[in-house]
């Protein structure tokens, strides 16, 4: 066991580990001549927290069972005699060579049916019992290792847990898995062919055993059953990061937190990020406005949109593990982040909720697949203007900028819901529908608008909200419409949008009439696929505005029509209606809606729902009575510089 509890350490005040300025630093790649060098520079930035060891298996374990902390030792001790304190990584992500020598099950097979190959990470099986194995001993030895350490404040688990293609996996250990699952799931076989609707072709199963992975046909496959599967990996993906989240708590220091880094893009995952991070201490996140081979410049609504979800999972501040500092790409690169965009960037996930940010990282390395991720200094080593860009942002978080008191107090959510996600993953129906996009077409208005959302799942209480939106919510369960209706009972505002309520938890269409159709107070007659753009407009206060995507066509029962449709046959028939149910305005917005359109539509709904609104060019974020403004564009905009941010006198 090593122990640390240095002058340096043992002297600091107990809110600075609370008030991490970090930086991911990876001692192991550079010649030990370098460290010292490294650290002093990493000093000089205001880094006061460094992220280590989370790529280090086959350092620790080069043989089955052989074991050697030799470097790692050496690492937390000289990053500790600085003054730092470390968030440690376990190291599970990358494995060494000789748990797939020693072990045939540990390889994940994706969605295609091929084998993944040894060589780049994330390749494992959440299901494999060897690599279940292997990584709790692994992670054990290293946690108990350093569980003395003072300055190791947390404990980082695996990393990017379900990212890289690794939320996928039909090897045998899964489809066993998936059997087991139905078991648990249908207490006989008879019921779960009923639930699918086996009858339909024929294929009703007479085992579980049977049941095939729905997934790699050259056609589609049963919903219903694809839905499980997807419930099933998510499962997956969650009891391994939780059987990790046992053996770190097993071993760890009472003065560690534990967390797992989430990567971006989780709306298209296979796993529900609320439930990964269920049991965990805090949330943390990877912050790329930009990668890869990316050419355009970063869209900086969809970046808010993604943090305030990452704020949402705990409702609470997270912390950022890893923020961009330079171009990042692995075969490509693309978008160079501009002067001062990186540092805007940060702000921004700072004022939306990030409390604590590490960037990614010291430096660039010149071997491996990330020779194009940038870090703050480049393979070249030369001092740069990234280097006064994080100490910049440090300076500001730590005087005007600090937000350790503040909050938001939006009134506005946005809902989401896994199971709905993965529904349309699974049956699009349009061809041009992405529930990112569509998503955004809710968020981006509010967004431009000034106002502060909270995006949020189903799952969590969203009764104290003035307003509620739900986009495309296909999956309305029979709990989830309880919560509507007692929240329509107060004086609020409720939005749907196209699609809502048709399907129910199993993924089947519900028979007979739509769950919401009294609330929304009109009945959804028809339906029209369209393309990314059409012929079709609809007309709002004599501005016509293009239709894509899909359009519901509806009659009305008790609802008035706030658009109706225009094009041969369709004249009475309306597309956004509103209606008063209970005691609350419900509105549904029966097609994919330009953004300017939906950004009218807000408008009047805003004002009857006396929600203020604020039209502004600049991102604007409310905290208390604190208002900050960001200027993304390279112009100057409302007397605010290029690519800068300010607080409001
Ligand atoms: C992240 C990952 C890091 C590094 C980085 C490169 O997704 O967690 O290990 O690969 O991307 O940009």
């Amino acid at each position: 066991m090593l122990k640390i509890d240095n002058d340096v350490i043992k002297n600091r005040k107990l809110s600075e580990k609370m008030k991490v300025k970090g930086i991911a630093y990876y001692p192991e790649h550079w010649e030990q001549s370098n460290w010292d060098k490294d650290l002093k520079r990493i000093k000089e930035m205001g880094v006061n927290t460094i992220r280590i060891g989370e790529f280090m298996w086959s350092l620790l374990e080069p043989r089955e069972g052989e074991f050697d902390f030799t470097l790692l030792d050496q690492m937390i001790e000289k990053i500790s005699s600085y003054g730092f304190d470390i968030l440690l990584g376990t190291p599970t992500a990358t494995f060494p060579v000789w748990t797939l020598k020693n072990y045939s099950n540990i390889m994940a097979v994706d969605e295609m049916g091929r084998q993944r190959k040894y060589g780049t990470r994330r390749q494992y099986c959440y299901n494999s019992k060897d690599y279940l194995r292997l990584s709790r001993i692994i992670t054990g030895k290293m946690v108990e290792r350093y569980a003395d350490v003072k300055n190791i404040i947390g404990i980082q688990i695996d990393n990017e847990i379900g990212h890289e293609g690794s939320d996928f996996c039909q090897c045998d250990n899964c489809r066993r898995g998936f059997s087991d699952f139905l078991e648990r799931k249908y207490d006989s076989v008879d019921h779960m062919n009923q639930v699918y609707g086996n009858v339909f072709w024929g294929q009703n199963f007479i085992e579980f055993s049977d049941v095939e992975v729905p997934f790699g046909d050259l056609l589609g496959h049963n919903p219903s059953l694809r839905l499980d599967y997807a419930r099933f990996l998510s499962e997956s993906t969650v009891a391994y990061c939780d059987e990790m989240l046992q053996v770190v708590h097993k071993f760890k220091g009472d003065h560690q937190e534990v967390t797992t880094n989430l990567p971006g893009g989780l709306f298209n995952k296979w796993f529900d990020a609320n439930k990964l991070v269920e049991n965990i201490d805090f949330v943390s996140f990877d912050n790329y406005p930009i990668w890869g081979g990316e050419i355009n410049n970063a869209d900086d609504a969809k970046v808010a949109m993604e943090l305030d979800m990452i704020r949402g999972l705990k409702e609470k501040k997270f912390w950022i593990v890893e923020e961009l500092i330079g171009a990042q790409g692995h075969d490509y690169v693309g978008w160079l982040p501009r002067p001062g965009q990186a540092k805007l960037w940060a702000m921004q996930a700072h004022l939306r909720g990030a409390e604590n940010i590490f960037f990614f990282r010291y430096k660039g390395l010149n071997k491996g697949e990330e020779q194009f991720c940038q870090g703050v200094y480049d393979v070249d080593d030369e001092l740069n203007d990234k280097f006064y860009e994080v100490k910049d942002f440090f300076e500001d978080v730590s005087k005007d900028f600090n937000t350790e008191d503040l909050a938001s107090n939006n009134k506005v959510a946005l809902l989401y819901d896994f199971d709905n996600i993965w529904s349309w993953k699974i049956q699009p129906q349009s061809s041009e529908y992405n529930f990112l996009k569509e998503f955004m077409k809710y968020y981006r208005p509010l967004y431009e608008l000034g106002l502060g959302v909270d995006v949020i799942s189903t799952d969590k209480d969203f009764s104290h909200y003035d307003m509620v939106i739900l986009p495309n919510m296909q999956i309305v369960s029979d709990d989830l419409y309880q919560r509507l209706e007692a929240f329509t009972n107060e004086n609020k505002t409720l939005i749907f949008g196209y699609r809502s309520g048709i399907r129910n938890k199993q993924n089947n269409m519900r028979l007979g009439k739509n769950i919401l159709q009294d609330m929304i107070g009109a009945t959804i007659e028809q339906y029209e696929a369209m393309g990314e753009s059409s012929d079709l407009a609809v007309d709002y206060k004599s501005i016509k505005y293009p239709l894509s995507v899909w359009r519901d066509i509806l009659r009305l029962n008790t609802a008035e029509k706030l658009v109706g449709y225009n094009d041969y046959g369709f004249e009475n028939k309306s597309c956004v209606t509103k209606n008063n149910y209970n005691k609350s305005a419900v509105y549904y917005m029966g097609a994919s809606l330009d953004c300017d359109l939906m950004k009218e539509l807000y408008k009047d709904i805003l004002k009857d729902s006396q929600i203020a609104f604020y039209e502004t060019s600049n991102e604007r974020i409310q905290l208390n009575d604190k208002t900050f403004e960001l200027n993304h564009s390279f112009e100057e905009v409302s007397g605010l510089k290029p690519v800068s941010y300010k607080k409001q006198a």
